[in-house]
Formats: C-alpha cells, sequence, structure tokens
C-alpha cells in the first residue's frame, strides 16, 4: 500500500524542480569593482549586449553615458530593468548646473534607454518664458520647498523663479534639457513623496529604465553558444540574432537560452499533482481508518513535524526556505514565484481539518490559474 506522506508529497515537489529551466549567465560581465553588471548591461564588446554599453571606470564606478555626456550609475536593479543615475550637481555657489553645457541629461533615442515617470524633476534658475509652461511653476511648487530647505541650493534663492514636474512624458523621455534661455539647473528625486520634509527627501537620483533585449546579435554561428542558431532575424534589421534551439526559449534578463517554460513547468506540475493525489489519498485512508476505529489515528512524529514545520513556514510566508536553496538558485523568477504559489496549494491540501483543505475540483482550478498567469508571464516578456 503506498504510504505518501507530506515528506514524500515534499520530495516530489523537489524532484520536479531540477527539471525547471536552469540558467547560466555565460554572457554576464565582469564586476565593476565591487558592483554587479547584470545583463544586458555591457562594459566591454565581448561581454552584455552592444546596445546596451555603460562603463566602468578605474575606481570601480558604474557611468551611464548620454549624448555628450556621463553620469555615475548608483543602483541597477535588473528585474525590473531600471538604474539609477546621480544627476549633475549645482557648481559652487550659483544655481547652474554643471552640466547645462551639454544641455543637460540628452539620451540617444535610437537606445533602448528613457527616462521614468517615477522622477520628479526640480527646474531652478529659470526665465520667466517658463511661466507659460504646462509646469508647475507657482510660488506653491514643490522647487520652492526643495531650495528653502536645502543648504546647497541657497544660490538658487527662494524668490527666483522654478518649477516642478513628473519625468516621463513623451518630451521628457529622452531629454531633461537645461539650458540658457529656460532653466539653468535642475535636480531629480525618485519616487518622492511630496508630503515628507525636505531633510527626510532620498538623495538626488534618476531613473532610467530599459527595454528588455531581444536575442544577441551574431555575424556567425561560432558568437552563439550551442544552445542557439545564427540565422536572419525575420523582424528584419539586417541583421542575423542567436535564436534559441526548439524547446528553448530566449530569457532576456539572464541572457541565456532556458527550457522552454511549457515543458519544464509541465514536469514540475505533473510533480506537484502527482504528490497533491498521493498526499490526498492518504488523507483519506487515515479519515477512514479514524472513522472506523472512533479513535485518532497515530501518525509517526516526524511526520507531523514536518506538516507543522510547512505551515509554520507559509504563515511566515517563507515557504520557498523548505526547497533545496541550490534548486532555488537554478528555477528563474518567473518559476520561483509558480513553485510558490503551487507550494502555497499543496499546503491548503495539508489542512487538519477536512473543511479547510480544497476539494480536487479547485485544487485543479487553482493549478489551471496558477499556470494561466506563470505562461502569460513568460509571452509578455
Ligand atoms: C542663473 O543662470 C544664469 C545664466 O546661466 C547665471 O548667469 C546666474 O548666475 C544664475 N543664477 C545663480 C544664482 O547662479
Ligand atoms: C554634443 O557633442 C557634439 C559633438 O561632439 C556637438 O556637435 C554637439 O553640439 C554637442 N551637443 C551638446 C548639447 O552639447
Ligand atoms: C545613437 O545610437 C545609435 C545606435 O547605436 C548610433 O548609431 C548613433 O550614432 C547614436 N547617435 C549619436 C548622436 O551618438
Ligand atoms: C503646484 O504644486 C503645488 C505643490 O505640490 C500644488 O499645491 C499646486 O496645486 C500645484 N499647482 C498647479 C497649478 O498644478
Ligand atoms: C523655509 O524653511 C524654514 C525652516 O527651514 C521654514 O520655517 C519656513 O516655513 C520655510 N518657508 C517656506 C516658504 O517654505
Ligand atoms: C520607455 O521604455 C519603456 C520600456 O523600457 C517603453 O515601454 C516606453 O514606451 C518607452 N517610452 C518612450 C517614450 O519611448
Ligand atoms: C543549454 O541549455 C541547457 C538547458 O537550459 C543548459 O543546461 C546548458 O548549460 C546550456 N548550454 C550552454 C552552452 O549554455
Amino acid at each position: 500500500m503506498p504510504t505518501a506522506t507530506p515528506a514524500a508529497a515534499l520530495l516530489l515537489l523537489a524532484a520536479a524542480l531540477p527539471l525547471l529551466p536552469l540558467s547560466s549567465a555565460a554572457t554576464r560581465c565582469p564586476d565593476c569593482g565591487s558592483n554587479p553588471v547584470p545583463y544586458p548591461l555591457s562594459t566591454s564588446p565581448t561581454c552584455g549586449d552592444q546596445s546596451y554599453k555603460v562603463q566602468c571606470d578605474a575606481g570601480g564606478t558604474l557611468l551611464f553615458d548620454t549624448l555628450n555626456n556621463s553620469y555615475p550609475i548608483t543602483s541597477v536593479d535588473p528585474e525590473n530593468q531600471r538604474l539609477v543615475v546621480q544627476p549633475a550637481s549645482l557648481l559652487a555657489n550659483t544655481c547652474v548646473t554643471s552640466d547645462l553645457v551639454h544641455q543637460g541629461v540628452q539620451l540617444n533615442s535610437s537606445l533602448p534607454f528613457n527616462v521614468t515617470s517615477s522622477n520628479t524633476i526640480l527646474f531652478l534658475n529659470c526665465t520667466s518664458t517658463l511661466l507659460n509652461s504646462p509646469l508647475n511653476c507657482s510660488s506653491a511648487s514643490l522647487c520652492h520647498t526643495y531650495v528653502n530647505g536645502t543648504a546647497g541650493a541657497a544660490a538658487c534663492g527662494a524668490a527666483a523663479i522654478c518649477c516642478t514636474f513628473r519625468a516621463g512624458g513623451s518630451t521628457t523621455s529622452y531629454s531633461i534639457r537645461v539650458r540658457d534661455a529656460g532653466c539653468r539647473a535642475y535636480t531629480s528625486f525618485v519616487n518622492l513623496d511630496p508630503s515628507e520634509p525636505v531633510n527626510l527627501w532620498p538623495k538626488p537620483g534618476m531613473e532610467i529604465q530599459w527595454v528588455l533585449p531581444p536575442e544577441p546579435v551574431c555575424g556567425a554561428q561560432s558568437d552563439c553558444d550551442g544552445n542557439a542558431t545564427c540565422r536572419a532575424d525575420p523582424a528584419g534589421g539586417g541583421v542575423s540574432r542567436c535564436f534559441c534551439q526548439p524547446g528553448l526559449t530566449w530569457d532576456p534578463t539572464q541572457g541565456v537560452c532556458v527550457e522552454s517554460l511549457t515543458s519544464g513547468i509541465g514536469v514540475a506540475l505533473l510533480g506537484a499533482i502527482v504528490a497533491l493525489l498521493l498526499y490526498r489519498r492518504h488523507r483519506r485512508i487515515q479519515e477512514a481508518r479514524e472513522r472506523l476505529t472512533r479513535e485518532h489515528f497515530n501518525r509517526a512524529t516526524d511526520d507531523v513535524n514536518l506538516a507543522v514545520y510547512v505551515q509554520r513556514m507559509v504563515e511566515e510566508e517563507r515557504i520557498m526556505d523548505v526547497v533545496d536553496p541550490m534548486l532555488k538558485e537554478q528555477a528563474s523568477t518567473a518559476n520561483v514565484e509558480t513553485m510558490k504559489a503551487l507550494g502555497f496549494l499543496a499546503v491548503g491540501c495539508l489542512e487538519e481539518r477536512r473543511q479547510n483543505r480544497p476539494s480536487m475540483k479547485e485544487v485543479a482550478e487553482e493549478i489551471e490559474y496558477i499556470m494561466s498567469v506563470a505562461t502569460a508571464e513568460v509571452v509578455e516578456s
């Protein structure tokens, strides 16, 4: 008689994990000083994607190049394709930013980077022509609050014209322009809460996002690894790209071909379903025995302990801790989310009281929903 326990269920779940997409960061650039350089950012012609060039200076600082200038990168968030640069500062005792000569931040609009709408931009030392602009240049504008509350901006003067706006519109996606005939200084804050007092504002920063990269450009098959074929891009552009072999899918956040989610998840799903079916059967047998003998079935202590342990982990939202950390590392983010969702479902089936456990129909519906979300994520990216 098969005696499937929660331990067996989890083992089956874990056994399905290695079949999920593996990622090897083969084309990722080496760290810049202590800063990781996630794909697709590229610090040299031999790594990353060449459309996503950044600089690594001798001091180990990453720099983001604009058309005529460069800015230190203070943080990178590869999962959300975003980085934050440090905007230019004011020249000493003036209200002019050091990049006025370059007309402020000018991105090359042919490149896959743009300025996000999370930036609150403060324009300082503006001419009166700005009063006719759609920007908020009123005396209540946040830029006045900033000037009044910032020692380093004292030169900008409380009475001078300044304006505030949220970046990311079509005109400001590639350009935060300062010039003599407009505003001569600016600063920027990411996700600024205007109700906070100025001394609690974050450091100035400008957030820039990038488009997920397509498959890398290649000149010959030798430019691709064994999992991809160099062939003409059907989308045009007259270039060839390393397209993944059948059964593999391009993962733009890791820059590698991974096993297609559908096949990888299919196996994991099968494992999870088998585990659930076995476990529920085990519970039914237990319940039948309980009813027949009218006495509590004596489960093995470790069985009880494991169920309690897993349940506690779920309560503390630490379900992935019960999965081997090495397996966890190998699963992509989307799959970790899927595993978590399946894990929560599995734990629902461990509920002590029968009425708290989902029915098999509910389990099937829930799995179908989880899978549709997982599949949608892949299609989106
Ligand atoms: C404002 O900008 C003008 C033009 O660049 C400059 O001459 C002036 O010094 C600036 N004002 C301050 C207070 O720095
Ligand atoms: C940027 O540099 C190019 C050539 O190096 C120059 O022609 C152009 O005027 C510069 N633009 C700005 C805004 O500084
Ligand atoms: C902008 O980027 C494109 C694509 O890399 C490049 O061909 C072009 O020369 C760049 N433009 C300038 C002004 O640097
Ligand atoms: C300008 O900004 C201030 C402060 O956020 C706000 O109170 C005011 O209503 C804004 N004015 C306009 C015209 O949007
Ligand atoms: C300017 O700042 C001072 C103290 O930092 C504050 O008392 C005052 O109300 C502020 N004025 C304005 C107009 O925000
Ligand atoms: C900026 O980039 C995002 C994705 O990275 C894209 O969805 C958006 O359309 C871009 N905005 C502009 C104005 O190009
Ligand atoms: C090819 O893909 C498989 C599965 O994702 C992976 O294990 C292997 O490391 C990849 N090979 C190369 C050369 O990247």
